[in-house]
C-alpha cells in the first residue's frame, strides 16, 4: 500500500511517497522538502501570502522529485488532456495550474493508493495550495483523499522507530506506545497538550493563550537581530552561558544569571499557557540595558539573557506537563514540534519525566511530508480512515484535533 503525502501548512513545502508492507515496516520511498526559510527571513516571520506563492512554485518541481526517487514517474505515451479538471484552479491558484496541467498531461497515474494532505492548522492560504494539489491529483488520477491534521502529524512521528539493519534507508515501525499518551506539541504556530486514551483519539486539555513557545524564541532571537527562525540560535546562547557559569554555583538552570524572567501561568490550575509576558519582560530589560548610552548588548549579557528566557519559557512547559502526566496517569510522554529539537528541554525533560519519553528524530521534528504520510498511514493500518470526495476538500486554518 502506498500513500503520496503533502505538507504545506506553513513554510516547508514537502511531498514524499511512503509504502506500507505485509512485515509491517513503513518504507520512505521517495521525500522532497523544501524550506521558505530565506524567503520570510527580512520579516521576522512567516509572511502568508509570499508563503503561499512560494508553495505553489516549489509544489510540482518536489512532485517530480519525489516520485523519480520512488521509481514512480513515468512518461505517458498518448498525452491525455485532463485540463478541465483543473478548471478549478483558474481563481486563486493559476500559478499552480500553470505547472500541474503539463504535469498531469506529460506523467502517467503513478502506482499509489491514497493521497494524504494536510487540510489545518496552519496558515489558510499555505494550505490551500497543498489541498488543491491534493484534489487536483485526486480527480485527474482518481485516487482518494486523506485528509490531515497536522498536528497528529506531530505526534505519529514520535512513535516511529528506525528499523536497525536498514535505517540508512529510512524504513521504520510504527510504534503503539502504552497509553494513555499525553503529547506535548510545541512549534512556531502552537504550544498544546493533547491527551490520548486511545489510539487515534485527541483531547486537547491545554494551549497558549497568546504566543507559541516557538514564537517567542523567534522573536526574542529578532530582539537580539538574529534571522527568522532564531530558536536554535536563542538555545545555542543560553547552553555557552550554563557552559561558563556551571550548575554547581547557581540555583536554577543558568547560573549566578543576573536576569531572571517571569514563568506566566506556572500556578494558574489548568494547563494553559502564556509566552507573551516573557517576551515582553526581555523587550523591557533589553530596552534598559541598551537605551541609557544607546549601545548593543554585550555577547555576555546575550548569552545571560537568552539562558534567563529559555530556563523561564522551559520550566513552565515542563511542570505543567509534569503536572498534567501525573493527573491523567500518561503511561507515555510524546514531543512533537519545532522546539522538540531544544537540547535543553529534552535534557531536563530525560532527567524530571518518570515516564517513557518519545522525541522525534531531530530531522523529523520539523515540518515535513513524512511526518503526514506516516498519520495517514496509520489511519488506514488501523482501519479507521476518513476519505473524502476531492472536491468536498477544505483548508482550515484553526483546526482543532
Ligand atoms: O514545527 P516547526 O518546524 O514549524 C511550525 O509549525 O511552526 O517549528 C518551527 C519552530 C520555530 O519557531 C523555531 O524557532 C523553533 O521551532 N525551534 C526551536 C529549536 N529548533 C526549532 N526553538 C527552540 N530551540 C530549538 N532548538
Ligand atoms: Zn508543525
Amino acid at each position: 500500500m502506498r500513500i503520496l503525502a503533502i505538507e504545506t501548512s506553513c513554510d516547508e513545502t514537502g511531498v514524499c511517497i511512503l509504502e506500507y508492507t505485509v512485515t509491517g515496516v513503513v518504507s520512505i520511498l521517495g521525500n522532497a522538502l523544501s524550506s521558505q526559510i530565506e524567503i520570510h527571513a527580512k520579516y521576522g516571520g512567516v509572511f502568508p501570502t509570499l508563503a503561499k506563492r512560494a508553495h505553489a512554485e516549489k509544489m510540482v518541481p518536489l512532485l517530480t522529485q519525489a516520485l523519480d526517487e520512488a521509481y514512480l514517474l513515468e512518461v505517458i505515451e498518448e498525452p491525455i488532456d485532463s485540463k478541465d479538471k483543473l478548471d478549478f484552479l483558474n481563481e486563486k491558484e493559476s500559478q499552480l495550474k500553470e505547472q500541474l496541467s503539463p504535469f498531469v498531461s506529460f506523467y502517467k497515474k503513478p502506482d499509489i493508493d491514497y493521497i494524504a494532505v494536510t487540510i489545518g492548522p496552519g496558515l489558510e492560504p499555505a494550505l490551500w495550495v497543498g489541498v488543491n494539489t491534493a484534489r487536483a491529483l485526486s480527480s485527474v488520477w482518481n485516487i482518494p483523499v486523506i485528509p490531515i491534521n497536522h498536528m497528529e502529524g506531530h505526534v505519529v512521528t514520535a512513535m516511529l522507530s528506525p528499523v536497525e539493519s536498514s535505517s540508512s534507508s529510512k524504513v521504520y515501525k510504527v510504534e503503539q506506545p502504552q497509553l494513555p499518551i499525553l503529547s506535548l506539541l510545541v512549534s512556531g504556530g502552537h504550544t498544546e497538550l493533547v491527551l490520548s486514551e486511545s489510539f487515534g483519539k485527541y483531547q486537547k486539555i491545554g494551549q497558549t493563550r497568546d504566543d507559541a513557545v516557538g514564537e517567542a524564541f523567534d522573536k526574542v532571537a529578532r530582539m537580539f537581530g538574529l534571522p527568522y527562525p532564531g530558536g536554535p540560535a536563542i538555545s545555542k546562547l543560553a547552553k555557552e552561558y550554563r557552559e561558563t557559569n556551571p550548575p554547581s554555583a547557581h540555583s536554577g538552570g543558568g547560573g549566578e544569571n543576573p536576569f531572571t524572567m517571569p514563568r506566566p501561568m506556572l500556578h494558574s490550575g489548568d494547563y494553559d499557557f502564556s509566552f507573551s509576558g516573557i517576551k515582553t519582560a526581555m523587550l523591557y530589560t533589553i530596552r534598559d540595558l541598551t537605551s541609557a548610552n544607546s549601545r548593543e548588548l554585550e555577547i555576555y549579557e546575550k548569552q545571560a539573557l537568552a539562558c534567563a528566557f529559555e530556563d523561564a519559557a522551559i520550566e513552565v512547559l515542563i511542570k505543567k506537563t509534569l503536572k498534567a502526566v501525573e493527573e491523567y496517569g500518561a503511561q507515555t510522554l510524546i514531543i512533537g514540534g519545532g522546539v522538540a529539537s531544544n537540547t535543553y528541554l529534552h535534557s531536563e525533560l530525560t532527567k524530571l519525566a518518570s515516564v517513557k519519553l518519545l522525541f522525534p528524530e531531530p530531522w523529523l521534528a520539523t515540518d515535513n511530508a513524512v511526518m503526514i504520510g506516516m498519520a495517514a498511514m496509520t489511519q488506514v493500518i488501523s482501519e479507521n480512515i476518513t476519505t473524502r470526495e476531492a472536491e468536498t476538500l477544505k483548508a482550515d486554518g484553526n483546526l482543532s484535533l
